[in-house]
Protein backbone atom coordinates (compact mmCIF):
# COMPACT_ATOMS: atom_id res chain seq x y z
CA UNK A 1 0.00 0.00 0.00
CA UNK A 2 1.22 3.32 -0.42
CA UNK A 3 1.63 5.00 3.23
CA UNK A 4 2.30 8.40 4.24
CA UNK A 5 3.77 9.65 8.20
CA UNK A 6 3.35 12.84 8.96
CA UNK A 7 6.17 13.50 11.28
CA UNK A 8 9.75 11.74 11.43
CA UNK A 9 9.97 10.99 15.22
CA UNK A 10 10.15 8.16 17.43
CA UNK A 11 6.95 6.51 16.18
CA UNK A 12 6.99 8.22 12.64
CA UNK A 13 10.50 6.37 11.98
CA UNK A 14 10.03 3.52 13.48
CA UNK A 15 6.65 2.88 12.59
CA UNK A 16 7.42 4.05 8.87
CA UNK A 17 10.25 2.06 8.50
CA UNK A 18 8.69 -1.22 9.72
CA UNK A 19 5.74 -0.80 7.29
CA UNK A 20 8.18 -0.31 4.70
CA UNK A 21 9.58 -3.68 5.19
CA UNK A 22 6.47 -5.52 4.78
CA UNK A 23 6.67 -4.19 1.44
CA UNK A 24 4.66 -0.76 1.20
CA UNK A 25 5.53 2.27 -0.35
CA UNK A 26 6.17 5.06 2.33
CA UNK A 27 6.54 8.42 2.72
CA UNK A 28 8.23 9.85 5.85
CA UNK A 29 7.13 14.07 5.78
CA UNK A 30 8.87 15.81 8.45
CA UNK A 31 8.63 20.19 8.58
CA UNK A 32 12.22 20.17 10.36
CA UNK A 33 14.53 19.87 7.17
CA UNK A 34 17.78 19.05 8.92
CA UNK A 35 16.24 16.14 9.90
CA UNK A 36 15.06 15.05 6.40
CA UNK A 37 18.41 15.82 4.65
CA UNK A 38 20.07 13.95 7.51
CA UNK A 39 17.84 11.09 7.22
CA UNK A 40 18.57 11.19 3.30
CA UNK A 41 22.07 11.07 4.00
CA UNK A 42 22.01 7.97 5.90
CA UNK A 43 21.81 9.33 8.99
CA UNK A 44 19.29 8.54 11.89
CA UNK A 45 18.23 11.40 14.58
CA UNK A 46 17.11 8.76 17.10
CA UNK A 47 19.46 5.90 18.87
CA UNK A 48 16.95 2.85 18.24
CA UNK A 49 18.96 -0.62 17.63
CA UNK A 50 18.33 -1.84 14.75
CA UNK A 51 16.81 0.51 13.06
CA UNK A 52 19.64 2.54 11.06
CA UNK A 53 19.83 -1.04 9.16
CA UNK A 54 16.02 -1.26 8.85
CA UNK A 55 16.01 2.33 6.98
CA UNK A 56 18.73 1.76 4.65
CA UNK A 57 17.71 -1.45 3.70
CA UNK A 58 14.42 0.37 2.45
CA UNK A 59 15.74 3.90 1.23
CA UNK A 60 17.98 1.80 -1.11
CA UNK A 61 15.07 -0.36 -2.03
CA UNK A 62 13.12 3.05 -2.41
CA UNK A 63 10.52 1.93 -0.28
CA UNK A 64 11.20 4.54 2.54
CA UNK A 65 10.73 8.32 0.85
CA UNK A 66 12.03 10.71 3.29
CA UNK A 67 10.10 14.57 2.38
CA UNK A 68 9.21 17.89 3.68
CA UNK A 69 7.08 18.06 0.46
CA UNK A 70 4.10 17.58 2.29
CA UNK A 71 1.74 17.96 -0.29
CA UNK A 72 3.43 15.47 -2.68
CA UNK A 73 3.55 12.81 -0.20
CA UNK A 74 -0.25 13.20 0.61
CA UNK A 75 -1.39 13.53 -2.78
CA UNK A 76 0.71 10.14 -3.79
CA UNK A 77 -0.70 8.20 -0.43
CA UNK A 78 -3.99 6.14 0.57
CA UNK A 79 -3.37 6.31 4.08
CA UNK A 80 -2.31 8.73 5.75
CA UNK A 81 -0.62 8.31 9.58
CA UNK A 82 -0.52 11.61 12.21
CA UNK A 83 2.70 10.87 13.90
CA UNK A 84 3.37 14.65 15.06
CA UNK A 85 4.59 15.42 18.78
CA UNK A 86 1.76 15.86 21.38
CA UNK A 87 3.91 16.77 24.43
CA UNK A 88 2.51 18.31 27.32
CA UNK A 89 0.96 21.78 27.17
CA UNK A 90 2.65 24.49 28.94
CA UNK A 91 0.07 25.87 30.43
CA UNK A 92 -1.21 22.56 32.18
CA UNK A 93 -0.90 18.83 32.26
CA UNK A 94 -3.18 18.12 29.16
CA UNK A 95 -1.24 17.33 25.04
CA UNK A 96 -0.72 20.12 23.31
CA UNK A 97 -2.55 18.96 19.88
CA UNK A 98 -1.35 22.25 18.28
CA UNK A 99 1.02 20.31 15.71
CA UNK A 100 -1.86 17.50 15.50
CA UNK A 101 -4.78 19.80 14.14
CA UNK A 102 -1.64 22.26 12.26
CA UNK A 103 -1.15 18.48 10.19
CA UNK A 104 -4.82 17.91 10.01
CA UNK A 105 -5.45 21.44 8.46
CA UNK A 106 -2.24 20.95 5.94
CA UNK A 107 -3.68 17.31 5.18
CA UNK A 108 -7.38 19.21 4.29
CA UNK A 109 -5.73 20.99 1.54
CA UNK A 110 -3.97 17.82 -0.37
CA UNK A 111 -7.45 15.46 -0.35
CA UNK A 112 -7.41 14.28 -4.02
CA UNK A 113 -9.02 11.38 -3.75
CA UNK A 114 -10.63 9.06 -0.67
CA UNK A 115 -8.21 8.81 2.01
CA UNK A 116 -7.96 7.38 5.29
CA UNK A 117 -6.49 9.51 8.20
CA UNK A 118 -4.90 7.71 10.81
CA UNK A 119 -3.93 9.44 14.44
CA UNK A 120 -0.74 7.23 15.70
CA UNK A 121 0.20 9.92 18.50
CA UNK A 122 -0.85 9.54 21.71
CA UNK A 123 -4.05 11.74 21.64
CA UNK A 124 -6.96 11.99 23.82
CA UNK A 125 -10.24 10.81 23.53
CA UNK A 126 -12.49 12.94 20.98
CA UNK A 127 -9.51 14.50 18.98
CA UNK A 128 -10.49 11.84 16.02
CA UNK A 129 -13.84 14.18 16.16
CA UNK A 130 -12.43 17.55 16.20
CA UNK A 131 -9.55 16.26 13.15
CA UNK A 132 -12.80 15.15 11.38
CA UNK A 133 -14.02 18.74 11.55
CA UNK A 134 -11.09 20.63 10.90
CA UNK A 135 -10.71 18.50 7.71
CA UNK A 136 -14.61 19.14 7.04
CA UNK A 137 -14.10 22.64 6.49
CA UNK A 138 -12.72 22.02 3.36
CA UNK A 139 -13.37 18.82 1.79
CA UNK A 140 -16.91 16.52 1.64
CA UNK A 141 -17.09 13.46 4.03
CA UNK A 142 -16.82 10.71 1.65
CA UNK A 143 -13.62 11.65 0.62
CA UNK A 144 -11.93 10.73 3.84
CA UNK A 145 -12.04 8.79 7.07
CA UNK A 146 -10.23 9.51 10.18
CA UNK A 147 -9.58 6.46 12.72
CA UNK A 148 -7.08 6.17 15.64
CA UNK A 149 -4.52 3.45 15.63
CA UNK A 150 -2.40 4.15 18.92
CA UNK A 151 1.19 2.87 19.38
CA UNK A 152 2.70 0.62 21.93
CA UNK A 153 6.44 0.30 20.97
CA UNK A 154 8.68 1.12 23.62
CA UNK A 155 12.13 2.62 23.20
CA UNK A 156 14.96 0.44 23.06
CA UNK A 157 12.31 -2.72 21.67
CA UNK A 158 10.44 -0.54 18.94
CA UNK A 159 11.36 -2.72 15.85
CA UNK A 160 10.46 -5.59 18.04
CA UNK A 161 7.27 -3.90 19.69
CA UNK A 162 6.36 -3.02 15.95
CA UNK A 163 6.96 -6.46 14.52
CA UNK A 164 5.55 -8.42 17.27
CA UNK A 165 2.67 -6.47 19.24
CA UNK A 166 0.42 -8.11 21.55
CA UNK A 167 -2.34 -6.51 19.78
CA UNK A 168 -3.38 -3.68 17.23
CA UNK A 169 -5.73 -1.75 18.00
CA UNK A 170 -7.59 0.19 15.45
CA UNK A 171 -10.41 2.82 16.24
CA UNK A 172 -13.09 3.19 13.41
CA UNK A 173 -16.98 4.23 13.03
CA UNK A 174 -16.21 2.38 9.60
CA UNK A 175 -16.59 -1.33 8.57
CA UNK A 176 -14.53 -0.92 5.56
CA UNK A 177 -11.96 1.30 6.82
CA UNK A 178 -11.30 -1.26 9.74
CA UNK A 179 -10.96 -3.97 6.69
CA UNK A 180 -8.75 -2.09 5.25
CA UNK A 181 -6.18 -1.36 8.07
CA UNK A 182 -6.50 -5.45 8.93
CA UNK A 183 -5.04 -6.29 5.44
CA UNK A 184 -2.39 -3.41 6.36
CA UNK A 185 -1.39 -5.80 9.12
CA UNK A 186 -2.17 -8.54 8.14
CA UNK A 187 1.72 -9.54 7.65
CA UNK A 188 1.88 -9.32 11.67
CA UNK A 189 -1.71 -10.70 11.97
CA UNK A 190 -0.57 -13.85 10.24
CA UNK A 191 2.50 -13.85 12.85
CA UNK A 192 -0.08 -14.19 15.64
CA UNK A 193 -0.61 -10.55 16.50
CA UNK A 194 -4.35 -10.07 17.70
CA UNK A 195 -6.59 -7.40 15.76
CA UNK A 196 -8.71 -5.47 17.87
CA UNK A 197 -11.34 -3.32 15.91
CA UNK A 198 -13.46 -0.61 18.52
CA UNK A 199 -15.03 2.62 17.34
CA UNK A 200 -12.54 5.55 17.26
CA UNK A 201 -13.08 6.52 21.06
CA UNK A 202 -12.84 3.49 22.00
CA UNK A 203 -8.98 2.93 21.04
CA UNK A 204 -8.06 6.64 21.54
CA UNK A 205 -8.76 5.53 25.29
CA UNK A 206 -7.00 2.53 25.20
CA UNK A 207 -3.94 4.14 24.94
CA UNK A 208 -4.02 6.23 27.46
CA UNK A 209 -5.35 3.62 29.83
CA UNK A 210 -2.76 1.24 28.98
CA UNK A 211 -0.06 3.54 29.56
CA UNK A 212 -1.57 5.24 33.07
CA UNK A 213 -2.16 1.12 33.97
CA UNK A 214 1.27 0.38 33.24
CA UNK A 215 2.29 3.03 35.54
CA UNK A 216 0.44 2.42 38.11
CA UNK A 217 1.42 -1.12 37.94
CA UNK A 218 5.08 0.19 38.18
CA UNK A 219 4.52 2.63 40.91
CA UNK A 220 2.82 0.24 43.14
CA UNK A 221 5.18 -2.38 43.35
CA UNK A 222 7.91 0.63 43.95
CA UNK A 223 5.48 1.40 47.28
CA UNK A 224 5.28 -2.33 48.09
CA UNK A 225 9.30 -2.29 47.51
CA UNK A 226 9.74 0.68 50.35
CA UNK A 227 7.53 -1.18 53.12
CA UNK A 228 10.12 -4.44 51.85
CA UNK A 229 12.78 -2.46 52.77
CA UNK A 230 11.30 -2.27 56.33
CA UNK A 231 10.74 -5.60 56.89
CA UNK A 232 13.62 -6.81 55.70
CA UNK A 233 11.26 -9.03 52.29
CA UNK A 234 12.86 -9.36 49.37
CA UNK A 235 11.03 -7.15 46.83
CA UNK A 236 11.50 -10.04 43.92
CA UNK A 237 10.39 -12.69 45.57
CA UNK A 238 7.01 -10.64 46.22
CA UNK A 239 6.98 -9.67 42.73
CA UNK A 240 7.77 -13.18 41.70
CA UNK A 241 4.89 -14.58 43.91
CA UNK A 242 2.48 -12.02 42.98
CA UNK A 243 3.09 -12.31 38.71
CA UNK A 244 2.40 -16.26 39.41
CA UNK A 245 -1.22 -14.84 39.20
CA UNK A 246 -2.04 -14.74 35.53
CA UNK A 247 -4.59 -11.86 36.91
CA UNK A 248 -1.79 -9.85 37.98
CA UNK A 249 0.37 -11.02 35.51
CA UNK A 250 4.85 -10.54 36.00
CA UNK A 251 5.60 -8.10 33.72
CA UNK A 252 5.91 -4.10 34.72
CA UNK A 253 6.70 -5.37 38.75
CA UNK A 254 10.36 -4.37 38.43
CA UNK A 255 10.58 -1.99 41.17
CA UNK A 256 12.91 0.56 40.87
CA UNK A 257 13.18 4.28 40.73
CA UNK A 258 11.08 6.10 39.59
CA UNK A 259 9.61 5.66 36.10
CA UNK A 260 10.68 7.84 33.25
CA UNK A 261 10.41 8.68 29.45
CA UNK A 262 8.62 10.37 26.81
CA UNK A 263 5.27 9.11 27.83
CA UNK A 264 4.49 7.49 31.06
CA UNK A 265 4.77 11.33 33.09
CA UNK A 266 3.35 12.97 29.97
CA UNK A 267 -0.09 10.68 29.60
CA UNK A 268 -0.42 10.03 33.19
CA UNK A 269 -1.01 14.07 33.40
CA UNK A 270 -3.27 13.79 30.02
CA UNK A 271 -5.81 11.50 31.41
CA UNK A 272 -5.73 13.06 34.42
CA UNK A 273 -6.79 16.69 32.95
CA UNK A 274 -9.03 14.80 29.94
CA UNK A 275 -10.93 12.99 33.57
CA UNK A 276 -11.49 16.66 34.95
CA UNK A 277 -13.11 18.13 31.79
CA UNK A 278 -15.37 15.22 32.05
CA UNK A 279 -16.32 16.00 35.45
CA UNK A 280 -14.53 11.96 36.46
CA UNK A 281 -12.06 12.29 39.15
CA UNK A 282 -9.18 9.61 38.03
CA UNK A 283 -7.92 9.57 41.77
CA UNK A 284 -5.93 6.45 41.36
CA UNK A 285 -3.78 7.95 38.17
CA UNK A 286 -3.31 11.46 40.13
CA UNK A 287 -1.83 9.06 43.18
CA UNK A 288 0.39 7.60 40.68
CA UNK A 289 1.86 10.59 39.45
CA UNK A 290 2.28 12.05 43.29
CA UNK A 291 3.62 8.48 44.24
CA UNK A 292 6.46 8.92 41.01
CA UNK A 293 6.96 12.17 41.79
CA UNK A 294 8.22 11.51 45.91
CA UNK A 295 9.87 8.28 44.70
CA UNK A 296 12.59 10.86 43.65
CA UNK A 297 12.95 11.90 46.97
CA UNK A 298 12.84 8.65 48.41
CA UNK A 299 16.12 7.31 46.15
CA UNK A 300 17.46 10.87 47.68
CA UNK A 301 17.01 10.61 51.13
CA UNK A 302 18.56 7.01 50.56
CA UNK A 303 22.00 8.23 49.45
CA UNK A 304 22.03 10.59 52.05
CA UNK A 305 21.64 7.72 54.73
CA UNK A 306 23.62 6.09 52.79
CA UNK A 307 26.33 8.76 53.07
CA UNK A 308 25.51 8.95 56.47
CA UNK A 309 24.39 12.46 55.31
CA UNK A 310 28.37 13.65 54.28
CA UNK A 311 27.38 14.55 50.70
CA UNK A 312 30.17 17.35 50.24
CA UNK A 313 33.21 16.51 48.66
CA UNK A 314 32.08 12.69 48.27
CA UNK A 315 32.93 11.27 44.33
CA UNK A 316 29.98 9.73 43.10
CA UNK A 317 29.87 7.50 40.45
CA UNK A 318 27.15 7.14 38.21
CA UNK A 319 26.37 3.91 36.10
CA UNK A 320 23.65 4.96 33.17
CA UNK A 321 21.85 8.34 33.39
CA UNK A 322 19.19 7.42 30.15
CA UNK A 323 15.27 6.93 31.83
CA UNK A 324 16.10 2.90 30.31
CA UNK A 325 18.74 1.11 28.61
CA UNK A 326 19.40 1.20 25.00
CA UNK A 327 18.07 4.59 24.34
CA UNK A 328 19.86 7.87 24.94
CA UNK A 329 16.52 9.37 26.23
CA UNK A 330 16.71 11.43 29.32
CA UNK A 331 13.36 13.12 29.22
CA UNK A 332 11.94 12.77 32.64
CA UNK A 333 14.87 10.36 34.11
CA UNK A 334 15.33 9.96 37.53
CA UNK A 335 18.99 11.36 37.20
CA UNK A 336 17.58 14.53 35.93
CA UNK A 337 16.49 15.23 39.92
CA UNK A 338 19.08 12.95 41.85
CA UNK A 339 22.22 14.27 39.93
CA UNK A 340 21.58 18.13 40.55
CA UNK A 341 20.51 17.60 44.06
CA UNK A 342 23.92 15.58 44.95
CA UNK A 343 26.17 18.50 42.90
CA UNK A 344 24.24 21.29 44.60
CA UNK A 345 25.17 19.46 48.18
CA UNK A 346 29.01 19.84 47.15
CA UNK A 347 29.25 16.59 45.51
CA UNK A 348 31.81 15.75 42.68
CA UNK A 349 29.87 13.60 40.46
CA UNK A 350 30.88 11.58 37.70
CA UNK A 351 29.12 9.82 35.39
CA UNK A 352 28.99 7.30 32.76
CA UNK A 353 25.83 5.82 29.96
CA UNK A 354 26.63 3.81 27.18
CA UNK A 355 24.79 6.24 24.61
CA UNK A 356 27.21 9.20 25.66
CA UNK A 357 27.51 12.14 27.20
CA UNK A 358 24.50 14.54 28.08
CA UNK A 359 23.65 18.27 27.40
CA UNK A 360 21.33 17.89 30.31
CA UNK A 361 24.55 17.90 32.82
CA UNK A 362 26.69 20.19 30.47
CA UNK A 363 26.38 23.28 32.67
CA UNK A 364 26.87 21.53 36.22
CA UNK A 365 29.77 22.03 38.21
CA UNK A 366 31.94 19.14 39.50
CA UNK A 367 29.80 16.91 37.16
CA UNK A 368 31.90 15.06 34.61
CA UNK A 369 31.45 12.65 31.73
CA UNK A 370 33.79 9.38 31.55
CA UNK A 371 34.05 7.19 28.79
CA UNK A 372 34.08 3.76 30.87
CA UNK A 373 33.26 2.02 34.30
CA UNK A 374 36.55 1.78 35.29
CA UNK A 375 37.01 5.90 34.68
CA UNK A 376 33.75 6.54 36.43
CA UNK A 377 34.27 4.71 39.34
CA UNK A 378 37.78 5.69 39.78
CA UNK A 379 38.50 7.03 43.59
CA UNK A 380 34.57 6.97 43.88
CA UNK A 381 32.98 7.15 47.70
CA UNK A 382 29.71 5.49 46.14
CA UNK A 383 28.98 3.48 43.09
CA UNK A 384 25.01 4.17 42.00
CA UNK A 385 23.31 1.82 39.47
CA UNK A 386 20.84 4.56 37.82
CA UNK A 387 20.00 2.07 34.37
CA UNK A 388 20.17 -1.00 33.88
CA UNK A 389 22.21 -1.41 30.65
CA UNK A 390 23.39 -5.02 29.97
CA UNK A 391 27.39 -4.15 30.49
CA UNK A 392 26.44 -3.08 34.18
CA UNK A 393 24.89 -6.54 34.66
CA UNK A 394 28.59 -8.49 35.16
CA UNK A 395 30.81 -6.01 36.54
CA UNK A 396 33.50 -7.23 38.71
CA UNK A 397 33.88 -4.98 41.61
CA UNK A 398 36.35 -6.05 43.14
CA UNK A 399 38.83 -5.20 40.57
CA UNK A 400 37.19 -2.02 40.49
CA UNK A 401 37.74 -1.30 44.32
CA UNK A 402 41.38 -1.60 44.28
CA UNK A 403 42.37 1.51 45.26
CA UNK A 404 39.71 2.32 47.44
CA UNK A 405 36.42 0.30 49.33
CA UNK A 406 33.17 2.06 47.08
CA UNK A 407 29.45 1.41 48.80
CA UNK A 408 26.96 0.78 45.74
CA UNK A 409 23.98 1.78 45.78
CA UNK A 410 21.96 -1.01 43.06
CA UNK A 411 18.74 0.93 41.72
CA UNK A 412 18.34 -1.57 39.26
CA UNK A 413 18.46 -4.85 41.48
CA UNK A 414 20.78 -6.53 39.58
CA UNK A 415 23.00 -7.93 41.74
CA UNK A 416 22.57 -10.28 44.79
CA UNK A 417 22.99 -8.87 47.87
CA UNK A 418 23.96 -12.23 49.70
CA UNK A 419 26.87 -12.44 47.06
CA UNK A 420 27.70 -8.21 47.50
CA UNK A 421 27.93 -8.88 51.18
CA UNK A 422 30.10 -12.16 50.73
CA UNK A 423 32.51 -9.92 48.74
CA UNK A 424 32.70 -7.25 51.56
CA UNK A 425 30.89 -4.87 49.71
CA UNK A 426 28.63 -2.43 51.58
CA UNK A 427 26.04 -2.74 48.69
CA UNK A 428 22.10 -1.57 49.08
CA UNK A 429 19.48 -1.73 46.81
CA UNK A 430 15.45 -1.53 46.21
CA UNK A 431 13.42 -3.07 48.36
CA UNK A 432 15.72 -5.97 49.46
C1 LIG B 1 4.96 10.89 19.30
C2 LIG B 1 3.93 11.55 20.12
O1 LIG B 1 4.41 12.76 20.44
C3 LIG B 1 3.65 10.87 21.39
O2 LIG B 1 2.49 11.37 21.94
C4 LIG B 1 3.40 9.47 21.21
O3 LIG B 1 3.26 8.89 22.44
C5 LIG B 1 4.51 8.91 20.49
O4 LIG B 1 4.65 9.58 19.22
P1 LIG B 1 7.49 11.00 19.13
O5 LIG B 1 7.45 10.21 17.86
O6 LIG B 1 8.51 10.70 20.12
O7 LIG B 1 6.14 10.95 19.92
O8 LIG B 1 7.45 12.54 18.71
P2 LIG B 1 8.62 13.44 18.31
O9 LIG B 1 9.90 12.70 18.46
O10 LIG B 1 8.34 14.71 18.95
O11 LIG B 1 8.43 13.55 16.72
C6 LIG B 1 7.45 14.30 16.13
C7 LIG B 1 7.99 14.72 14.76
O12 LIG B 1 6.95 15.37 14.06
C8 LIG B 1 9.16 15.69 14.83
O13 LIG B 1 10.19 15.21 14.05
C9 LIG B 1 8.59 16.98 14.25
O14 LIG B 1 9.53 17.72 13.52
C10 LIG B 1 7.51 16.46 13.36
N1 LIG B 1 6.43 17.41 13.07
C11 LIG B 1 5.78 18.01 14.08
C12 LIG B 1 6.08 17.63 11.72
O15 LIG B 1 6.66 17.09 10.82
N2 LIG B 1 5.06 18.51 11.44
C13 LIG B 1 4.39 19.14 12.44
O16 LIG B 1 3.47 19.91 12.13
C14 LIG B 1 4.77 18.90 13.80
C1 LIG C 1 6.13 3.11 27.25
C2 LIG C 1 5.16 1.95 27.02
O1 LIG C 1 5.73 0.76 27.54
C3 LIG C 1 4.89 1.81 25.53
O2 LIG C 1 3.91 0.79 25.31
C4 LIG C 1 4.35 3.12 24.97
O3 LIG C 1 4.11 3.05 23.62
C5 LIG C 1 5.31 4.23 25.26
O4 LIG C 1 5.58 4.29 26.65
P1 LIG C 1 8.71 3.54 27.11
O5 LIG C 1 8.42 4.89 27.60
O6 LIG C 1 9.65 3.38 25.97
O7 LIG C 1 7.34 2.80 26.68
O8 LIG C 1 9.32 2.75 28.35
P2 LIG C 1 8.98 1.47 29.24
O9 LIG C 1 9.84 0.34 28.82
O10 LIG C 1 7.55 1.27 29.32
O11 LIG C 1 9.53 2.02 30.65
C6 LIG C 1 8.96 3.16 31.20
C7 LIG C 1 9.60 3.44 32.56
O12 LIG C 1 9.20 2.46 33.49
C8 LIG C 1 11.13 3.42 32.53
O13 LIG C 1 11.61 4.43 33.38
C9 LIG C 1 11.47 2.03 33.11
O14 LIG C 1 12.72 2.01 33.74
C10 LIG C 1 10.34 1.88 34.13
N1 LIG C 1 10.00 0.48 34.45
C11 LIG C 1 9.48 -0.33 33.50
C12 LIG C 1 10.20 0.03 35.77
O15 LIG C 1 10.67 0.78 36.63
N2 LIG C 1 9.84 -1.25 36.09
C13 LIG C 1 9.30 -2.11 35.15
O16 LIG C 1 8.99 -3.25 35.51
C14 LIG C 1 9.12 -1.64 33.81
Amino acid sequence: MKLCMIGAGYVGLVSGACFADLGNTVYCVDKDLDKVNMLNKGKIPIYEPGLAELIKKNYSSKRLIFTSNIGHAITHSDIIFLCVGTPTSKNNKSADLSYVYKAASEISKFINKFKIIVTKSTVPVTTGDKIEKIILQKKRKKLFEVISNPEFLREGEAIRDFRFPDRIVIGSNNKNTTRKLEALYEPLIKKGATFFATNRRGAEIIKYASNAFLATKISYINEIANLCEKTNVNIEDVSIGMGLDKRIGSRFLRAGPAYGGSCFPKDTNALTVTGDLYKTNLSIIKTVIKSNAKRKKILINRIKQILSNKIKNKKIAILGVTFKPNTDDMRESSSLVVIPYLQKKGAIINYYDPSGKKKEFSKLKNVFFCKSIETVSLKADLIIIHTEWDEFKSIDFRKLSKNKRFKIYDMRNLYSPKKMKKLGFNYFSIGR
